[in-house]
This record gives structure tokens, sequence and C-alpha cells, in this order.
């Protein structure tokens, strides 16, 4: 007795909960509209999530983190192929850390065009 009123508590209290919010995850999952993003809009996007609490709003830095947008450059030459490069892999000196891991390869590239573009925007 002791052990089937055990089994229904557990079913009811552990079983249940788990298999509606499976069932809700999978519906939602279904109903989710893919929008397709340009990659000048998800440069944007990405920069604003993972970039701008540090290089700050339109790349003009912070005190956390050196302005991307006045043309002058730590590292190299501000080229898109050396803009990527930090963005995965960090600066040589380690103060920002490479992303190359936590990031699509096209989030990199969308993030370096759109790194690109403020310097250009600038003027
Ligand atoms: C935690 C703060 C922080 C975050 C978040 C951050 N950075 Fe940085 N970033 C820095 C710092 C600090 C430096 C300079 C490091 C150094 O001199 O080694 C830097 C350097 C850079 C440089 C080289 C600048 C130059 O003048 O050569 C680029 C490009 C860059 N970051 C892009 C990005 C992008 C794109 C993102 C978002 C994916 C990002 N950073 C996120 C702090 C940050």
């Amino acid at each position: 007795m002791k052990v089937i009123k055990k089994t229904i508590i557990f079913g009811i209290l552990i079983l249940f909960p788990i298999s509606i919010g499976i069932i809700s995850i999978v519906a939602i999952k279904k109903n989710t509209l893919e929008i397709p993003i340009s990659q000048h809009e998800n440069g944007r996007l990405q920069y604003a999530i993972r970039c701008l609490s540090c290089h700050g709003v339109n790349g003009k830095g912070t005190r956390k983190g050196p302005a991307l947008n006045d043309g002058i450059w730590i590292y190299g030459d501000g080229s898109i192929p050396v803009i990527a490069s930090i963005i995965t892999n960090g600066t040589p000196t380690g103060q920002m850390k490479g992303w190359g891991n936590k990031l699509r390869k096209e989030d990199i590239y969308a993030l370096s065009e759109f790194v690109y573009g403020l310097g250009a925007e600038r003027d």
C-alpha cells in the first residue's frame, strides 16, 4: 500500500509536471517563427548583446573597453579579417577574451562587418 501511494505521489508531483514541461517546450519550439535577419542587423544585435557593455554605444568606448569607431587600432589595421581574428581569439594580452567557441561563424563575420562599419560611420 505504502509503495503504491508513494508511486502515485511521485507520478503526480514529479513525472506529471516534467511531462507537461517537455510538451510545452516542444510546442513553443514548433510555433517559433524563424524571422530572417540580414547580416548587418545580426551584427548590430550581437554587438548590443555581447559587446556594447564594454565598447559602448556605436563603439565609442567605455572605461571597460577601447573605442572601436575612432580609426585608432591597438591591434592590426582595423580590417575585417583582423577584427574577426580578435573577436575569435581575444586580444594578445588576454584582456579581452575570445568568442570563438561561443559564437557561430556567421555571427563573428556579421560582428566583424558591423564593427568595421562603426569606423566608417564616424565621418
Ligand atoms: C568585458 C569587456 C569587453 C567585452 C564584453 C568585449 N570587449 Fe572587446 N575589448 C575589451 C578590451 C579591454 C580591449 C582591449 C584589450 C587589450 O588591449 O588587450 C578590447 C579590444 C577589442 C578589439 C581590438 C581593438 C583595437 O583597438 O585593436 C576589438 C576589435 C574588440 N575588442 C571587439 C569586441 C567585440 C566585437 C566584442 C563583442 C563580441 C567585444 N569586443 C566584447 C573589452 C571587451
